[in-house]
């Protein structure tokens, strides 16, 4: 299992614990009777949140569940874009910003819910003359800048599938997702801004484009600014045309398309086991429904907050809690597209005081950053219109979570510890803000109306052992694009009818959720989801690479870091400078932010008689732990010869 138990052990003796504020409490969205509620009929519970979208036709069945295959609303048609948007119109909501952004260099744009509903609109009207129609596929490879959230609303306005490519991936990443999800068009930008430097987007999506064959139109985004001048990009005629232009002469109003409840909303592609990502496939009315109620409940969204998620569209905290969820709760989302020190290490909070931002939600990796970069950056500035503060993606450590407390808190602040998937769509286990007594460390407990659990391999409870969803809830996952085997195999083979989560767990005498991390080959890099094999293939790409082994390693900021044992093919000689060219080799092959932190040389990879790599005992070298039982071993000299040269590599 991943995570240090002993360690973890200790955690669970944690005795420091949070009541939220008592005004806190009074005002809050989500009270205590809401637990209750779930309990007491959970698709009634869940039919009450639906309720509260706005729907062309009423559904006729909650919930048909044939495992693994969940549908909810069966019959409801309703569109997406037209809950996070038209209905928002009516009263004062139109004049109300919707998305307020801010570029790195500084440049700001607003769209009030009005302007936001006519460039969606524009821009849906833009697709469908394209050709692009309901169920066909569109890839969105763009920057943070407002055009994302935008390229998203019109493929649902529409019914186009979208599915989005993170901004930092490789051409050759975007060109195996363009090809497996068949896309029509592709979305992209002239470039963006990162640490100060331009990111090229459009020239990797050409690059991409040679290999993507299904992609018959290509829309370019101007990035605007000083980048437009700089990058000069080429369009190729008959295939690109520019998101200006498209947009020129489209009407500011487009019919939304009345989508079934279980028609396909997007494809987000996420890292497993195998080298091929797999597309996560969501659909439309379960989706909204637990994204638009985990919002409102877990964030305690009301009408004046400045609601800021941290997180990039390209990922699905992007997709739930930057657009999805926070616009069909009609809020004020605040969008950021650089890096957080830039130019300065408090970017973050010049903006929060700015905007006077009321909710905060980023990830433990930039906590740790944040911490290390010192208190005098938060200290600087205002952040006393700070109500809530929430983390995701990977473990909080109680110090991390205690520093996140006091120096941007204030003492004041509930902090949510939200513990999802792309798979779940919305968030699972969280505290609630004003009901909660937090601990720091622990997501505490399931949202009401998911059920989950902590199992041993056969499937009875235990209090370690591997976290479980007893039953299905709305925005699950309804397959594996393409491959409905995988998505059997992947989530539903463990034990009947259960979802097996992928992550080890643990829950204490206050039946609080300790989630101690993956228990498959799929590692959490600062947030991020990079699966083993994927970085193995990278290596192995290489004309020097013999074979390879990827393991994770702790890292004090990233969580964890990539470690790579490499062998050479014969003759090969191991250098420095070929070291830098296979991990350069991994990012071009997968994306920066899969290069492993260290590459070591290996003659030998210690492997069982029958063939197999045994990571575990390269996770105890490159952990620099005492190495487990290698009785198992084709050549335990192998093991030892490794400890030493990885200790003499220092
Ligand atoms: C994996 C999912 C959910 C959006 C971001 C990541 C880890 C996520 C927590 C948390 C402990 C967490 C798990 C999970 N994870 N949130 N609060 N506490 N671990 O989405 O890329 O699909 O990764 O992130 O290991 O399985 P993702």
């Amino acid at each position: 299992m991943a995570g240090d138990s002993g360690a973890f052990d200790d955690l669970l003796h944690e005795d420091r614990r949070f009541d939220p504020p008592a005004d806190f409490s009074r005002d809050a969205v989500a009270q205590p009777e809401i637990y209750t509620r779930a309990d007491r009929d959970r698709e009634a519970y869940w039919a009450d949140w639906a309720a509260e979208l706005e729907w062309f036709e009423p559904w006729s069945t909650v919930l048909e569940w044939t495992p693994p295959h969940a549908k909810w609303f069966l019959g409801g048609k309703l569109n997406v874009s037209h809950n996070c948007l038209d209905r928002h119109l009516d009263g004062p909501g139109r004049t109300k910003p919707a998305l307020i952004w801010e570029g790195e260099p500084g440049d700001t744009r607003t769209y009030t819910y009005e302007e936001l509903h006519a460039e969606v609109c524009r821009f849906a009207n833009g697709l469908r003359s394209l050709g692009v129609g309901r169920g066909d596929r569109v890839t969105i490879y763009l920057p943070m800048i407002p055009e994302a959230a935008v390229a998203m609303l019109a493929c649902t306005r529409i019914g186009a599938i979208h599915s989005v490519v993170f901004g930092g991936f490789s051409p050759e990443s975007l060109a195996d997702r363009n090809n497996d999800a068949s896309a029509k068009v592709l979305i992209t930008a002239d470039g963006g801004w990162r640490r100060g430097q331009p990111i090229r987007l459009k020239s990797n999506a050409d690059a991409a484009l040679e290999r993507s064959p299904t992609v018959e139109k290509v829309v370019v985004v101007r990035r605007g600014g000083t980048l437009s001048d700089t990058l000069g990009v080429t369009m190729e005629p008959g295939r690109d045309v520019w998101y200006h232009d498209l947009l020129a002469d489209m009407p500011r109003t487009c019919d939304p398309e009345s989508m079934d409840a279980e028609d396909t909303l997007f494809i987000l592609y996420t890292s497993g086991t195998t080298g091929m990502p797999k597309g996560v496939v969501h659909t439309t009315g379960g989706y909204l429904t637990q994204v638009a109620a985990t919002t409102k409940a877990v964030f305690d969204l009301k009408d004046d907050d400045v609601y800021w998620c941290t997180a990039d569209v390209g990922w699905i905290t992007g997709h739930s809690y930057i657009v999805y969820g926070p616009l069909a709760n009609g809020a004020s989302v605040l969008m950021y597209e650089g890096a957080p020190d830039t130019p300065d290490q408090g970017r973050f909070w010049d903006i929060c005081q700015r905007y006077g931002v009321t909710i905060f939600y980023t990830a433990p990796t930039a906590i740790r950053a944040f911490m290390r970069w010192g208190e005098q950056w938060p200290a600087g500035y205002d952040l006393s219109a700070l109500r809530l503060l929430g983390t995701v993606g990977e473990p909080i450590n109680p110090e991390a979570w205690m520093w996140y407390h006091r120096v941007i808190g204030g003492e004041r602040c509930p902090i949510v510890d939200t513990w999802w998937q792309t798979e779940t769509g919305a968030i699972m286990i969280t505290p609630l803000p004003g009901v909660t007594t937090t601990k720091p460390g622990t997501a505490t407990r399931p949202f009401p109306g998911i059920e989950a659990d902590v199992l041993d391999e056969k499937g009875d409870p235990s209090h370690a052992g591997y976290l479980a969803i007893m039953s299905p809830w709305p925005s699950m996952l309804r397959t594996v694009w393409g491959d409905d085997q995988r998505f059997r195999d992947t989530y539903w083979s463990k034990w009947d009818g259960i979802y097996f989560a992928g992550d080890g767990a643990k829950r204490d005498d206050d039946e609080y959720f300790w989630i101690l991390g993956r228990v498959d080959d799929v590692l959490n890099v600062a947030g991020h989801r990079i699966g083993t094999m994927e970085v193995e293939s990278a290596l192995v790409d290489h004309q020097s690479v013999a074979e390879s082994a990827v393991v994770g390693k702790s890292h004090d900021i990233k969580g964890q870091a990539i470690a790579a044992f490499v062998t050479l093919k014969d003759g090969i000689e191991p250098t420095d400078d070929l070291m830098a060219e296979l991990r350069a080799h991994v990012g071009e092959k997968i994306g920066a932010i899969a290069k492993p932190e260290m590459v070591v040389f290996t003659a030998d990879l210690p492997k069982t008689r029958s063939g197999k790599i045994m990571r575990r005992l390269l996770r105890d070298i490159a952990e620099g732990n005492a190495v487990g039982d290698t009785t198992t071993l084709a050549d335990p000299e192998v093991v030892r010869r490794l400890k030493q040269k990885y200790e003499e590599d220092g």
